[in-house]
């Protein structure tokens, strides 16, 4: 068999056939399942639409109510989860404290029946119902808080930020919270849905493929670029300072955060929607200090980068939105895989429906033949300096 080109990062490379999102990166256009993303974002909510993804369908009245039952009856932690947490350095990220307790949940539920739809469905509403509960809890525990559970009487959205704030949510917030995790919730093979198939292709348990996904979404290339936006917007500090940051980083040939998708060419239909519920987040509870130096950085990004497909992404108007619900910036990454475990756990069932496992091929550039030396007579391939950094570190 001949080996086609080499691309790196595996661009325009199909690496499976799927039904469930589509995006049209020149268009500027995502749906789910066929639904346009701004009809989900109007009509749906979260649960609903993990469901459509999941399932492939929306849900009847009654299939939803069972569904948002069943979430609401696992959203609790076991206390040993919660114990294992007490012992994670509060310094940690929260990332990695959530990458943990996913994972651990394959230690309390390791009966694994792929091939049982019962398995599928439970192992679903965990994920859904724990990874709110387990980001709320490591942020409440880090302050030295106990974990406040989760209220029945709360939807989705509404019962994660009383977890995380330890008040009830303004309705209003907790609407535009919701519509975010529709916007997250699913975005066709990006890095973490791809490490969840690869994953779910030797046929382990449903966690483990959570937890791989979580690793690979915190780098900062990918969901990781949400804290990221924060930061460079608090370094640049004012409208005035945006020219000299923007042209100070494409000197230096550094990516401008929140900006840039190997898919769209144009600006993100979701950083188009968080833009606008940023703005009703501003009308009610004011504005926020860095929202002028963000629009001046797009319009100067636009005018410099334009011509590259260069616009801003997903994560760029999402740490606005975010700040104003009083969330702090390490959890934005933690909110966003609270919002994509349904696209992973859609992508795991599709994955499983017709399975092989994933194994690439690689173009060798190393070297053959190669002697043994015995080691009296080996050159050190290793930097000094480096090295008793490290032994002193
Ligand atoms: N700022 C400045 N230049 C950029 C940016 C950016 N944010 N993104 C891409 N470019 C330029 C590159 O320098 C390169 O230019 P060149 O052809 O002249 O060398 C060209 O556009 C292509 O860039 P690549 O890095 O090759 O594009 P790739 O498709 O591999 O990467 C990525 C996409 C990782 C999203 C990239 O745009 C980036 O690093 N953006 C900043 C980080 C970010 O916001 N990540 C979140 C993405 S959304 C998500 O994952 C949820």
């Amino acid at each position: 068999m001949s080996i086609c080109e080499y691309k790196p990062g595996l661009e325009n490379i199909p690496a499976t056939q799927s039904s469930i999102s589509f995006v049209d990166g020149q268009q500027g256009i995502l749906e789910y399942r066929g639904i346009n993303i701004e009809e989900l974002g109007q009509y749906s909510s979260f649960l609903e639409t993990s469901y459509l993804l999941i399932w492939g369908g929306l849900p009847t009245e009654e299939e939803l109510a069972e569904f948002e039952h069943e979430i609401r009856y696992h959203r609790r932690l076991k206390y040993r989860i919660r114990d294992m947490m007490k012992c994670f350095p509060e310094s940690g990220h929260p990332m990695d404290a959530l990458q943990a307790c996913a994972a651990a949940l394959g230690l309390f539920y390791s009966r694994r029946a792929l091939d049982n739809p019962a398995y599928i469905r439970a192992a679903v509403v965990r994920l859904l119902a724990k990874i709110p509960t387990m980001v709320a809890a490591f942020q409440l525990m880090r302050k030295g808080n106990d974990p406040v559970q989760p209220r029945d009487d709360l939807d989705y959205s509404a019962n994660f930020l009383y977890m995380l704030n330890e008040r009830e949510p303004d309705p209003l917030a907790a609407r535009i919270f919701d519509i975010c995790l529709i916007l997250h919730a699913e975005h066709t093979i990006n890095a973490s849905t791809f490490s969840a198939m690869v994953t779910a292709s030797t046929l382990t348990d449903p966690y483990a493929v959570v937890a791989s996904a979580v690793g690979t979404l915190a780098g900062p290339l990918h969901g990781g670029a949400n804290e990221e936006v924060i930061e460079m917007l608090e370094e640049i500090g004012s409208v005035d300072n945006v020219h000299a940051y923007l042209d100070s980083c494409l000197e230096r040939k550094a990516k401008i955060m929140g900006f840039g998708h190997r898919v769209y060419k144009v600006k993100d239909p979701r950083a188009t929607i968080l833009q606008d519920l940023a703005e009703q987040l501003f009308e009610k509870f004011g504005r926020d200090e860095y929202y002028d130096i963000a629009v001046a950085l797009e319009q100067a990004v636009a005018e410099k980068l334009g011509h590259k497909g260069i616009y801003p992404n997903v994560d760029f108007y999402s740490g606005l939105v975010y700040r104003k619900m009083g969330i702090p910036t390490d959890l934005f990454t933690p909110v966003f895989a609270i919002a994509r475990v349904a696209g992973w756990l859609a992508h795991w069932k599709e994955q499983l429906a017709e399975n092989r496992i994933f194994r690439p091929t690689q173009i060798y550039t190393g070297a053959r033949n190669a002697p043994y030396i015995p080691s009296e007579k080996r050159q050190s391939t290793q930097d000094k300096d480096l090295l008793a950094g490290l032994i002193a570190e």
